[in-house]
């Protein structure tokens, strides 16, 4: 099958690679019908994050119909049109009972494969995916395939990020990254019902699109000059620097919350613990838990596909892949979200 493939950073390929088998009883195999370049992928892409092997498939986002059913698997059928969270989960043990599904003990990310051990990802004709009963969800037939892969990440992570962040009626709050991500954690913050979206971004065509979405979107000098000491409830931080953390603890109101839901790589904070006490400040980090949002993300993308969609710029074959990679790590012409048809 063709296959985008890890090589080194900056240096994906599109590949002919062997078709994935069922390993495990608990497994299926889905034809991918769409998915999509995420922010994540330029994590290993720009050898920010390191370890990912050569010979990886690329790719977390993906929508698809089974093809192949492992003798365990209890809850899919072939022909069933499912999408995948960008991680696996087991639904039983202690992290899955509380819905923390990202910290399942037996998860494992799509798309990472270090010392030959992890998952091969959805940028790809086939995808085997384990523990199926448990990690994948069912895509409604009135879904659009847009909207069911973007539940399967951005869309929830936004969700996420705004429980995280305490985004309640009446809040008001800024979400800083205008990326996929922070255009999810936009229209996700106004259906959590905040009061007041702010959206801060230095890219223009990207604070454009924020707007569109609802917010209010200003630039970083503009942000600061105008959001500090504003009484800011909540910071949705959806970048994953310590300049966004910065920005973040710098926005937020005392006794406020920021939801850290950028990767952050670093090994220490971008304040201090003294900042911390002085502000009240709630700090909450980390993966989402898309199993456990998937039904409500892909209601809500279902009911306003027209709307989270036109963040879409760019729609490609597979084959096209390494040139899309490279457009949207160099944010060029306006490329915000890239979807990859295989
Ligand atoms: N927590 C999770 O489960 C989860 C899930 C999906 C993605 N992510 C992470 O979320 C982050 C965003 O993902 P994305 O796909 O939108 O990525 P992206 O790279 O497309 O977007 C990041 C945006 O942040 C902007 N930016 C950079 N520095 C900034 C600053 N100091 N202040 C404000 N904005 C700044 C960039 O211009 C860009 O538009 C990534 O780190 C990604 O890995 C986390
Ligand atoms: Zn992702
Ligand atoms: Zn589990």
């Amino acid at each position: 099958m063709r296959a985008v493939v890890f090589r080194a950073p900056f240096d994906v390929r599109v590949e002919d690679v062997a078709d994935p088998e069922l390993e495990a009883p608990g497994d299926v195999i889905v034809e991918v019908e769409l998915s999509a370049i995420c922010g994540s992928d330029l994590h290993p892409y720009r050898g920010r994050e390191v370890g990912i092997e050569a010979g990886t498939v690329m790719g977390h986002e993906f929508v698809g119909s089974v093809v192949e059913i492992g003798r365990e698997v209890r809850s899919w059928r072939v022909g069933d049109r499912v999408v995948a969270p960008f991680s696996t989960n087991c639904g039983e043990c202690s992290s899955c009972r509380i819905g923390l599904t990202a910290r399942c003990v037996r998860g494992q990310l799509f798309g990472w494969i270090e010392n030959g051990r992890g998952l091969h990802g959805g940028q790809a004709a086939f995808v085997r995916v384990p523990l199926a009963d448990a990690t994948l969800g069912k895509v409604p037939e009135d879904t659009p395939v847009e909207a069911a892969l973007f539940a399967g990440d951005i869309l929830a992570t936004g969700l996420f990020a705004a429980d995280l962040a305490g985004v309640v009626p009446g809040s008001t709050a800024a979400v800083l990254g205008c990326g996929p991500v922070g255009l999810m954690a936009v229209s996700a913050s106004l259906h959590r019902g905040a009061q007041r979206v702010f959206a801060v971004d230095p890219v223009a065509e990207r604070r454009r699109l924020a707007d569109e979405l609802g917010a209010r979107a200003l630039g970083i000098e503009e942000a600061r000059e105008e959001l500090v000491g504003s009484g800011l409830d909540c910071v949705l931080e959806m970048v994953g620097s310590p300049e966004a953390t910065r920005l973040a603890v710098d926005l937020v109101r005392p006794g406020g919350t920021i939801a850290a839901a950028g990767v952050h790589t670093e090994a220490r904070f971008a304040f201090s613990p003294g900042e911390a006490y002085d502000k009240n400040l709630t700090y909450r980090a980390g993966r989402c838990s898309v199993r456990a949002y998937l039904e409500e993300a892909l209601e809500l993308a279902g009911g306003a596909a027209d709307d989270l969609t036109r963040i879409v710029t760019d729609r490609e074959v597979l084959d096209n892949a390494r040139e899309a990679y490279r457009r949207f790590d160099r944010r060029e012409d306006g490329c915000v979200k890239v979807l990859l048809v295989p």
